[in-house]
């Protein structure tokens, strides 16, 4: 493998479908999937992501179809992953195979408590400025677990009302950015946490999504160094993109919207630098 300072961790899609329905996107596409269109798509971001980054796989599962989803095994800081523990019961089998995976591979395993539903790096997205953990709650992870992540990971964490039902995670509406940018759609948040954006990122770091690109997941980025992945922009936002320095590499993944998920669902990073704490006031 070549040695790229980031790490991606994947799961092909052997055993992915939308065999149940856990958010809107997924309603209607029950056994409307066509895997191996999922399999070329899923390896077309592969072989992108692979020319900047390495990218670790996990063992496919049966009876797991969301398992492909990487980025809810949970959430890594350092040498440490808080596990997620999943709202809906169709994905908690999940669970064991996402530990065991972080066992063999030498991390420290911490856990929320277990009445407090938590989906990981779904949620939770490490800043790329400061020292900052930005939670999403409101439809999947517990706002209880915010408390609990700033102890467990030592780090300040914000959290994030999640307001709109097609934007069920943080990671398919808000992503931090190298530099410090933070590209997000705005309407997906109450107006609270649309202000503590506003107070925390300066203006010329914020990167609005219109709702278009907002449906096409152009939120749900991949972001390594200047270089973005995702599953489509529109020619404004890759412009916008292009201006503050980052190029934009589109790679279709209808098949795993049908299920509510892009590229940046497709991965989890696995080396997240613990970023200096800011010198007190
Ligand atoms: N069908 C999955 C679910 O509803 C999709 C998960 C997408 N993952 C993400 N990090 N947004 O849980």
């Amino acid at each position: 493998m070549t040695a790229f300072s980031t790490t991606y961790l994947m799961c092909a899609p052997d055993h992915f479908e939308v065999s149940y329905v856990i958010n809107p996107w997924m309603a209607g596409n029950i056994a409307h999937g066509n895997r191996s269109i999922a399999h070329q798509q899923w390896q077309a971001l592969v072989d992108k992501i692979s020319t900047v980054a390495n990218v670790v796989c996990m063992p496919a599962e049966r009876g797991v179809p969301d398992l492909v989803f990487t980025a809810n095994a949970g959430v890594v800081r350092g040498q440490k992953v808080v596990l997620s523990r999943f709202r809906h019961k169709e994905r908690q089998e999940e669970e064991q195979y996402f530990e065991k995976w972080f066992s063999d591979n030498g991390y420290t395993v911490l856990k929320t408590p277990a009445d407090l539903p938590f989906e990981g790096a779904g949620d939770a997205l490490l800043d790329r400025h400061e020292d900052l953990l930005w939670f999403g709650h409101g439809h999947r992870s517990d706002l209880k677990c915010a408390e609990i992540l700033a102890e467990q990971l030592d780090v300040e964490v914000q959290p994030l009302r999640l307001v709109d039902e097609r934007f069920y995670h943080l990671d398919t509406c808000f992503c931090p950015l190298d530099g410090g940018y933070v590209m997000y759609y705005p309407a997906a948040f109450d107006a609270a946490s649309q202000a503590a954006i506003e107070e925390r990122v300066p203006a010329h770091r914020r990167i609005l999504i219109q709702e278009e690109d907002a449906l096409h997941f152009a939120g749900n980025t991949v972001n390594c160094g200047t270089h973005i992945f995702l599953n489509r922009a529109s020619e404004t936002l890759v412009k916008m993109l292009h201006m503050y320095g980052f190029t934009v590499h589109q790679t279709p993944l209808t098949e795993f919207l049908k299920a509510g998920g892009a590229a940046k669902c497709l991965t989890l990073k696995l080396n997240e630098p613990v970023l200096e704490k800011k010198a007190a006031a």
